[in-house]
């Protein structure tokens, strides 16, 4: 893009956006829009009120609009995601968070709502933006968050520094120990895609999200099992769990837990195009 002195803002966002949809972007003005907010250092809803854009800030936005045609997320570009009520820092090294998931962290708000100081557990935190948003929204919980990998863990160190909340490196297979049996809420969004799946997932995602955070064993529903039997440690009698699986596990992902036979109240839910997308259980008392 050869931007012309002082250009003005509708034209910049008609060539970035016919640039980024002939990159196969889905979100093309969305991401432009969001792009040039972000380089004029403006919420995307005051754009309207900008009229001229300088060509230095013309350039910069052409150099981070080829780079969005290249299919970098938006949110590496940003440096920031948002999620519910909090803003995240992310880039390179970690799971981007997904709006989906914002859907699993309200249902379990809306279970800790109801529990005087609850205790809640955000398995496979990844950025830290279940259990930021816990936080946040349910001041009198204690939240605890484990993350295996190193590099995702250090964003997790950064976006819950201040938070309170009590973040573990290491695997959820065997995290928290000193907490069996007394958690009331558990969340986790585990990696679910299988290893034979991978040419089916997106470029920004296959390219740029940890493939420890993607890609699961055998038929993707590995991990969920061990969330199966880590969270019937974890919890009280009675405490609930929720976890995230891909749209076409909604009566398999379910299934790990009833078949486990020590879960009541296995039911599924779905995102806001209708798709199947957690599942949440109580334990047996
Ligand atoms: C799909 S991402 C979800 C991250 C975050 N919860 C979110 O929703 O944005 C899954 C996360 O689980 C982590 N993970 C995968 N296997 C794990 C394990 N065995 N123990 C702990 N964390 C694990 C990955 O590194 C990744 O950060």
């Amino acid at each position: 893009m050869n931007p012309p002195e002082g250009s003005a803002r509708g034209t910049l966002l008609a060539i970035a956006a016919d640039r980024l949809r002939g990159a196969g972007v889905e979100s093309a003005e969305h991401d432009a829009s969001e792009l040039l907010a972000f380089v004029l250092g403006v919420p995307r809803s005051r754009l309207p009120l900008v009229d001229d854009v300088t060509s230095a800030e013309a350039e910069r936005f052409g150099d981070l609009v080829g780079r969005r045609a290249m299919r970098v997320p938006l949110q590496h570009l940003t440096g920031v995601a948002h999620f519910r009520y909090v803003e995240l820092q992310v880039g390179p090294g970690v799971f981007v968070p997904r709006p989906e998931t914002e859907l699993l962290a309200g249902w379990a708000v809306e279970q800790a709502a109801a529990i005087d100081g609850p205790v809640m557990v955000d398995l496979g935190t990844g950025s830290g933006a279940m259990a930021r948003s816990f936080a946040h929204e349910v001041p009198r919980a204690r939240v605890h968050a484990v993350e295996l990998d190193e590099g995702a863990h250090a964003w997790a160190v950064r976006n819950l520094a201040d938070t309170g909340v009590d973040l573990r490196q290491g695997d959820l297979a065997d995290a928290f120990d000193d907490l069996a049996g007394t958690v009331d809420v558990i969340a986790s969004n585990p990696p679910y895609i299988p290893h034979e799946a991978w040419e089916s997932v997106e470029v920004e995602v296959r390219d740029h999200d940890p493939e420890l955070a993607l890609y699961a064993t055998g038929d993707g529903l590995d991990t969920v099992r061990v969330v199966e039997r880590r969270a019937a440690l974890l919890l009280k009698p009675g405490g609930v769990v929720g976890v995230e699986h891909a749209d076409v596990q909604g009566e398999s992902a379910p299934a790990v837990f009833t078949e486990a036979g020590r879960w009541d109240q296995v039911r599924d839910h779905e995102d806001l195009a209708g798709r199947p997308r957690f599942l949440t259980a109580r334990l047996a008392r």
